[in-house]
């Protein structure tokens, strides 16, 4: 595996700024969800490393959950409106106030069928709490609650975002120079 250096293209959101931001989004659903019954369900696995700071910075209780879908796109680094679960809920959400967690947002279509999803199963509520926002690449509409940061149309990973699986461990959100990543 090469190293990130090789095809970072410059570093969007430095560790820094994640972690002031997620401590203000820890502030702001503390003070929402205050007598709730909140449940963070992460979209596994870019959700993750987002989740787990994230929730040290909640204060009121909550149990953590996990999902798993999968898009069948049309392209490597696309999704479509086919999304399957891969790896289901392990708890009943019905009249509970279920907190999606997830990476990134960019057409819309995983949140959008993972709404659809949940939505059936009557929780109290359901919103979406997302790292980041390609705002103008969404294709469906898709309501969102908590936004960390909105970025342009640019490649990125570390912090939970994954190059072919790999880099998710970095602490800072990169911009990947494609045409030297794919070049090895
Ligand atoms: P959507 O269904 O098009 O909104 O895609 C959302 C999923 O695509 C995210 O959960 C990510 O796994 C992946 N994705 C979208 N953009 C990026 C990116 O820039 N870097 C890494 N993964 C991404
Ligand atoms: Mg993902």
């Amino acid at each position: 595996m090469r190293d990130y250096h090789e095809f970072l293209e410059k570093i969007l959101i430095s560790e820094g700024d994640i972690q002031a931001r997620i401590r203000e989004l820890g502030a702001q659903i503390s003070q929402d969800y205050l007598g709730r019954d909140l449940v963070l369900v992460c979209i596994l696995r870019g959700g993750v490393v987002f989740m787990t700071d994230l929730m040290r910075h909640i204060s009121v209780p909550h149990a953590i959950e996990f999902m798993a879908v999968s898009s069948y796109g049309s392209g490597h680094r696309e999704s479509s409106g086919d999304v399957r679960i891969t790896l289901d809920l392990k708890c009943e959400i019905r009249d509970r106030d279920i907190l999606v967690v997830e990476d990134i947002i960019d057409s819309g279509h995983t949140l959008s069928s993972v709404l659809e999803i949940l939505s059936t199963r009557k929780p109290r509520s359901l919103y979406i709490c997302t790292l980041l926002d390609k705002k103008e690449r969404r294709e469906v509409d898709v309501p969102v609650r908590y936004t960390g940061f909105t970025i342009p149309n640019e490649f990125v990973f570390g912090y939970g975002l994954d190059l072919d699986e790999y880099y998710r461990n970095l602490p800072f959100i990169g911009v990947v120079d494609l045409n030297r990543y794919k070049s090895d």
